[in-house]
């Protein structure tokens, strides 16, 4: 078992351990085209907001089917220029959800604005839109819900709730490229959204990248401009800006991998599909089926009775598992205590304690997948498959 050693971030990787994620192999099978548009990119001398870029904002926006995306250089500077395009000043109030990326509330943070909780839906694992009213106040602005997993939040029914109070919504669809609610994909529900192209994300970068998306002129234009010190014209700022540009290296290698993200989420629905099948044991839970949703399946995460037994019987067996998220905001240290909402989250904290998300990528290959659900299909007496006697612990970020 300790031939050959491959290395995944710090972590030796034995040959047949199943990684969490493996963005490595999307971009082997498509190396020879990554690489002619990377080339294309050296010889053309633009490097920041050229044509790549241009170019990239047109087919994301047409495939999402909204009117505007501007490139910007993360997720994370997505959220906070899309909350100051709607209008959230400092110590305005953006209601969200804790079981989360902390960089949704991080995002919220970088304005002065002031997050505030609400619980999940056991069902959907994003925020449960029956809880918005009970934490408004004369301070909110905006509701950031968050397509967890891949999973649409309830749209529809955030929106209408928005609208009778006057509120923005921006989502955050960092982990749910090509998600869609009765076909219509998420990122055009709200007054504008979010993404990631982080290099795991269904649609991921080979570095760091970003877009906001919106049907408004008027705040494209100044997320535009906010993403370049407020530039209207050259040298001369607006507004208050930053520097969030997506370079061209980012923008050609999306656009080369952007034509195979519809196929891809199908070979993640189709992994997960067959987990739910395999799935005997009453003591694992896989995400719900909810009608009317297309999930993006960017994470297949079980909820589990015994969450560490599972856990190590999984790496016994060579497959490599996540928590997402180990610890909710709220309870983490930069933020425990002193957010409002943080004390009335008990299905964000239940869930917390109990998920496991296993492998389910479009890499994966049949002896793999098939791995998994023998796995999951002797589950309690799995552990009896055991192949590795030592554990590593850490695993790769995905999420
Ligand atoms: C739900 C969620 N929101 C926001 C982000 C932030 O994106 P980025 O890492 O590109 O800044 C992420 C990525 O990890 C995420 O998963």
């Amino acid at each position: 078992m300790n031939a050959t050693l491959r290395t995944t971030g710090q972590l030796p990787l034995q040959p047949d351990w199943i990684p969490i994620a493996d963005p490595g192999a999307e971009v082997r099978a498509l190396r020879s085209s990554i690489q002619e548009a990377i080339d294309k990119v050296l010889s053309g001398g633009t490097y920041i907001l050229g044509e790549e870029t241009a170019a990239f904002e047109r087919e994301w926006a047409a495939y999402l089917g909204i009117r505007h995306c501007t490139g910007v250089a993360s997720g994370t500077d997505a959220i906070a220029l899309a909350l100051r395009a709607v209008g959230v000043k400092k110590g305005d109030e953006v209601v969200t959800v804790s079981h989360t990326a902390v960089a949704t509330v991080a995002a919220i943070e970088t304005l002065g604005a002031v997050p505030v909780f609400v619980d999940i839906d056991p069902v959907t694992r994003c925020l449960n839109p029956d809880l918005i009213s009970g934490v408004l106040s004369s301070r909110t602005k905006a509701i950031l819900p968050v397509h967890l997993y891949g999973q649409p939040a309830p749209m529809e029914t955030i929106m209408a709730i928005a609208d009778s109070h006057g509120l923005a919504v921006v989502e955050d669809c960092a982990q749910a490229h090509g998600a869609a609610i009765a076909g219509r994909k998420v990122g055009t529900f709200g007054h504008a959204a979010a993404f990631s192209f982080y290099p795991t994300k269904n649609l991921g970068a080979l570095g760091d990248a970003g877009a906001v998306v919106t049907d408004e002129a008027s705040l494209a234009q100044r997320v535009r401009e906010m993403r370049e010190y407020g530039w209207r014209e050259r040298y001369v700022s607006h507004i208050a800006g930053t520097n969030s540009r997506l370079d061209e290296l980012q923008a050609a290698i999306l656009r080369v991998k952007l034509p195979h993200l519809d196929r891809r989420n199908e070979q993640r629905r189709t992994v997960a599909a067959r987990y739910r099948q395999a799935i005997q044991s009453a003591e694992l839970t896989a995400p719900a089926v909810i009608p009317g949703t297309t999930h993006a399946m960017h994470l297949f995460v079980l909820e589990c009775e015994i969450r560490s037994a599972v856990e190590e019987s999984f790496l016994r067996s060579g497959v490599r598992t996540g928590r997402h998220y180990p610890m909710p905001v709220h309870r983490q240290p930069a933020y425990a205590g002193r957010i409002r909402g943080g004390d009335r989250l008990p299905v964000t904290e239940q869930l917390a304690d109990h998920i496991l998300t296993i492998p389910c990528s479009p890499e994966q290959g049949e002896d793999q997948v098939q791995r998994i659900c023998d796995f999951l299909r002797a589950w309690p007496n799995a552990s009896l498959q055991a192949r590795h006697t030592s554990i590593p612990h850490r695993s790769a970020r995905i999420g």
